[in-house]
């Protein structure tokens, strides 16, 4: 019993820290990681009995319930129709499957139901150093678990972006089923209406992993895939989509191809690669879909304006953020070469020791397999944004991260105004403070409408 005790205290304390030093006392600026309001952090607390809850089973050509294997599913069924049909309606397209439990298990899904449907193996993305997820790669669930024959699209150094015409040229010679855009170092949109084309006329699908980019689509500042051609969008509900870990996919059942497409990648959910699918986070995906549909404009223009602050900032600063001639960035998040100041690994842990939390990234440049200690760092600011940061705010961040990467202070000296600083933003906005909140907002629209 001692040894469980003692586990068992020591599991319990560093819950309590874990919230109190990531929440409160640092400042987070990794890309992936979103924040959730009280309302959204409300629905879930509320919905315990549903984390208790299967509903396995088939859903219908609109992403609904179709049919479910179990009993006392009157409320779920609700809770999952109108939780599709929220983010449908946010997205503005006919389908979505909502029951993937994190954005990796929306590209399972999706590149092993289109992999089945083309009867094709071959999938075409951008190379792992220029910015695509793991889960894309040889390397990772595509190549890994799914056996798919990966090959890479040309990208271009200097434009931070896909090479078009030779990407072109390489999906004629390869004949891939799937074509996959989309990335996790993600500054510029990628060339979806210039690639459709030619996906098309070898008969592949397009996919756009929009894990990292879901929020700044749905509040319209970053481009629209579905608009643009892209057949299946795959996406993270918890990163700049402010809601629950969890994932999605995204598509419009506009004819035969795509139902053929659709019923594969559905079978790939269910029963392929899901039991549970994590039920208690459904409700929270609405709340974040209703905070996006109201604040996300806003929210994703401050996202967007504050990481652009931050580009030019450090770049004047000395720094070489990549991107200058561009602007910087077009999402959420900046990428800088610290070569110059000992690499990614030694400046992430120096400001993680001054309360800064980012990560150490591959550039587009470096050697693959150079992930533990790249040439870059990788900053997002849609956690600081969404906490009330506004441009004069990242200017005095990038001060305090000067200080740390120049070697101008010790982080533990920087750590004390990193305390200081983060105290006076201990709330979350563009978004509701509770669900009763929430609930008056949609009734006074509907009045006045
Ligand atoms: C482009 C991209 N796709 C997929 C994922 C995986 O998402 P998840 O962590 O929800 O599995 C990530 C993770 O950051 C990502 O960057």
């Amino acid at each position: 019993m001692e040894d469980f005790a003692n586990l068992f205290t020591q599991l319990i304390e560093a819950s309590y820290a874990h919230e109190q030093y990531r929440d409160i006392e640092c400042i987070n600026l990794i890309a992936s990681e979103g924040i959730k309001s009280p309302a959204v952090k409300e629905i879930m607390r509320l919905c315990m009995d549903l984390e208790c809850r299967y509903s396995e089973g088939d859903n219908d050509l609109q992403g609904h319930v179709k049919e479910r294997h179990y009993q006392g599913q009157k409320y779920i069924t609700i809770i999952e129709n109108c939780a599709a049909d929220l983010v449908k309606l946010l997205f503005k397209c006919n389908w979505t499957d909502v029951r993937l439990v994190s954005g990796t298990h929306a590209n399972l899904a999706t590149f092993k139901g289109l992999s089945m449907a083309t009867k094709n193996r071959k999938m075409v993305v951008a190379p792992l150093s220029c910015g695509a997820h793991i889960s894309h790669d040889y390397t990772g669930l595509a190549g890994q678990v799914l056996s798919l024959e990966i090959i890479n699209l040309a990208y271009d150094i200097n434009e931070l972006n896909i090479d078009v015409d030779k990407s072109i040229d390489i999906i004629k010679a390869a004949r891939p089923g799937i074509v996959t855009l989309g990335a996790s170092l993600f500054l510029f949109p990628h060339p979806v209406k210039e690639l459709k084309e030619v996906t098309e006329e070898v008969g592949a699908y397009l996919v756009y992993d929009a894990a990292h980019v879901l929020g700044l689509i749905a509040g319209g500042e970053f481009q629209d895939p579905l608009k643009e051609g892209a057949d299946f969008v795959t996406a993270s509900t918890h990163k700049t989509f402010p809601g629950p870990q969890g994932g999605l996919i995204l598509g419009n059942l506009t004819d035969e191809r795509m139902e053929k497409a659709i019923k594969a990648v559905q079978r790939a959910v269910f029963p392929l690669s899901a039991s549970n699918v994590h039920l208690a986070r459904l409700p929270a995906v609405g709340v974040a879909a209703l905070e996006l549909k109201v604040f996300g404009r806003e929210l994703a223009k401050q996202t967007v304006r504050n990481a652009q602050t931050a580009g030019e900032y450090l770049y004047e600063h000395g720094l070489k953020v990549l991107g200058a001639d561009k602007g910087f960035t077009r999402s959420h998040q900046i990428a800088v070469d610290v070569r110059a100041f000992g690499g990614g690994k030694r400046v992430a842990k120096d400001l993680e020791e001054a309360n800064i939390i980012l990560n150490k990234n591959l550039l587009p440049y470096d050697d693959q397999d150079n992930r533990d200690n790249p040439s870059g760092i990788r900053i997002g600011f849609q956690d600081v944004t969404r906490r009330g940061f506004k441009e004069s705010d990242i200017k005095y961040l990038c001060d305090l991260m000067l200080d740390v990467i120049t070697y101008r202070r010790k982080p533990q000296e920087v750590k004390k105004d990193v305390l200081e600083f983060k105290k006076q933003f201990n709330k979350v906005e563009y978004g509701f403070n509770s669900i009763k909140e929430a609930l008056e907002y949609v009734e006074r629209e509907l009045k006045n409408s």
